[in-house]
C-alpha cells in the first residue's frame, strides 16, 4: 500500500503573511508589527504553533486574536490544526510595543480612518438582490437602537440605495479645516449612524455612472481613509457591491481585519453563488463570521408561514460553509416598504422587524460583539490618541475636495 502524499507544509513567511493581518484592536496595528509575535512553530503533521507575546496575561481581547489566528493561519494549505501558546510581555518588550504604538496613532503608517477599535462588518452576497443593502440598513438601525455608534459604508458604488433605504437627502460635506468628509449623523434611539455614500456624490440615483475598476477601488479606499469616522464608531457596516471582484480584492487590502457577513436567499441552488463569496473571503484572509438568510418563509396576517422562496438555503449554505447561521429575516412587504419610505423597519413591530432586532443581538453579543476598551493598555493608547488629534486640529491638510482629485467619474447612457 503506498501512503496518500501528504500536502506540502506551508512555510513560515505564509503564516507570518497571514499573522499580518490580525489586528490588535487597542494599539491600533497588527501583531507582527507590534513585535506580539515570538515565534511560529510548523511540524511535520501540519500543525502550526504561534507563539503570542500580550502586554497583560488577562488581556480580554485575548480570545478575538486567538480566533482571528486561528482562522487566517487554518486557512492556509496544508495547515492541520493551529495551536497559541500565550506569554506576557516582559518591560522592555512592552515598552517596544508602546513606541511602536504611539508612532501608529501619530499617523506614521498610513492607514485609514476608521478607529482601530472599530468592528468592520462588510455585508457580501455572491449576487445582487438578495436583500443586502436591507440588511445592512435594517442591521445597522437595529445596532444604532442598542446605544451603539455605527457607520454605514455605501460601497456598492453603481448601485448604491442606502440614501434612499435610511432616508437621507443631500450631498456629504467637506470639513474645511481638516479636509475630510462628514458623514451624515443620525440619532437612533440612544446611538448614532453615520452614513458615507456614493450617493451623496452624484446628482440621483438614476444617474448611470461607470466607475473603471481602478476608479471604483479608490472611491472605497476614500471613504476608507478621507472620511471623518467618528473615534468612538463601534462598527462600520459596509454594503458591499454584489459578486466577488475588484471592491473586495480591495477591501481585504485596505482592511485585513474585516469580517464578512453573507447574505443568502432561502432558495437551493442560489447558496451556490454565495459559496463562492465566502470561498473568495477565505482565499483573501477575511474571516467570514455569518450567514443570514433573507427572505426567508413569508408569514400571513393569520400566523401561517409560506416558504415562498425555497426553504433551508441559509442552513446549508452555513453548513457547507462551517459558519454560523446569525439569523434569518422572513419575506414582508413592509421590509419593501420601508426601504423606499427611507424608514427601515427593524425598530417597528412585527416578524421581519423582530428577526432584525434578534439579529442585531447575536451579532452585538456574540458573532462580533464590539471591542470593550477596558483593561489592557486601552487608556494609555486612548491619552495618546486624544494628545494626538489635539496636535493635528492645529495643523490640518490642504485636500479639501470631498472627492479624490485624480479622474472624474465617466457619464455613459
Ligand atoms: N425580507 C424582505 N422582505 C421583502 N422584501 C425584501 C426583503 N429584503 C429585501 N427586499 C426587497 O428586495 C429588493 C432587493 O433588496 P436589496 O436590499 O436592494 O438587495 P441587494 O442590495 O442585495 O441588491 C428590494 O426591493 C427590497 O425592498
Ligand atoms: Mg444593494
Amino acid at each position: 500500500m503506498t501512503p496518500t502524499p501528504s500536502p506540502p507544509l506551508p512555510d513560515e513567511d505564509a503564516v507570518t503573511g497571514l499573522l499580518r493581518g490580525v489586528i490588535d484592536p487597542e494599539l491600533g496595528s497588527d501583531i507582527v508589527d507590534l513585535g506580539m509575535v515570538k515565534a511560529v512553530d510548523i511540524v511535520a503533521d501540519g500543525t502550526v504553533t504561534v507563539t503570542v507575546a500580550l502586554t497583560t496575561a488577562g488581556c480580554p481581547l485575548r480570545a478575538q486574536i486567538q480566533r482571528d489566528i486561528r482562522t487566517r493561519v487554518g486557512s492556509l494549505d496544508g495547515v492541520s490544526d493551529v495551536q497559541l501558546t500565550w506569554t506576557e510581555m516582559d518591560k522592555e518588550d512592552k515598552a517596544r510595543t508602546m513606541e511602536r504604538a504611539r508612532a501608529n496613532a501619530q499617523g506614521e503608517s498610513p492607514d485609514t480612518q476608521v478607529p482601530a477599535t472599530t468592528r468592520v462588518v462588510a455585508v457580501a452576497s455572491g449576487k445582487g438582490g438578495v436583500g443586502k443593502s436591507s440588511v445592512t440598513a435594517n442591521l445597522a438601525t437595529a445596532l444604532a437602537a442598542r446605544g451603539l455608534s455605527v457607520g454605514v459604508l455605501d460601497a456598492d458604488i453603481w448601485g448604491f440605495s442606502i440614501p434612499r433605504m435610511l432616508g437621507i437627502d443631500g450631498r456629504m460635506s467637506g470639513d474645511p479645516e481638516g479636509g475630510r468628509i462628514t458623514p451624515h449623523e443620525l440619532a437612533v434611539g440612544d446611538g448614532h449612524l453615520h452614513v458615507v455614500s456614493m450617493g451623496f456624490l452624484v446628482d440621483d440615483e438614476g444617474s448611470a455612472l461607470m466607475w473603471r475598476g481602478l476608479m471604483l477601488n479608490r472611491a472605497v479606499q476614500h471613504f476608507l481613509e478621507d472620511v471623518a469616522w467618528p473615534r468612538d464608531l463601534d462598527y462600520l457596516i459596509i454594503d458591499m457591491p454584489p459578486g466577488t471582484g475588484d471592491v473586495q480584492m480591495g477591501l481585504a487590502r485596505m482592511m485585513p481585519r474585516a469580517e464578512m457577513v453573507i447574505v443568502t436567499t432561502p432558495a437551493k441552488g442560489a447558496q451556490k453563488v454565495a459559496v463562492r463569496a465566502a470561498d473568495m473571503a477565505r482565499r483573501s484572509h477575511l474571516r467570514v463570521a455569518g450567514v443570514i438568510e433573507n427572505m426567508s418563509a413569508f408569514i400571513c396576517d393569520h400566523g401561517d408561514t409560506y416558504a415562498l422562496f425555497g426553504s433551508g438555503g441559509g442552513e446549508q449554505l452555513a453548513h457547507d460553509a462551517g459558519i454560523p447561521l446569525l439569523g434569518s429575516i422572513p419575506l414582508e412587504s413592509a421590509v419593501g416598504q420601508g426601504g423606499d419610505d427611507g424608514a427601515p423597519i427593524a425598530l417597528d413591530d412585527g416578524p421581519a422587524a423582530e428577526a432584525f432586532r434578534a439579529l442585531a443581538e447575536t451579532v452585538a453579543t456574540e458573532a462580533i460583539p464590539p471591542i470593550e476598551m477596558q483593561g489592557c493598555t486601552a487608556h494609555i493608547l486612548d491619552a495618546v490618541n486624544t494628545a494626538v488629534s489635539a496636535a493635528t486640529d492645529t495643523a490640518g491638510t490642504d485636500d479639501q475636495s470631498p472627492v479624490a482629485g485624480e479622474g472624474q467619474p465617466v457619464q455613459i447612457g
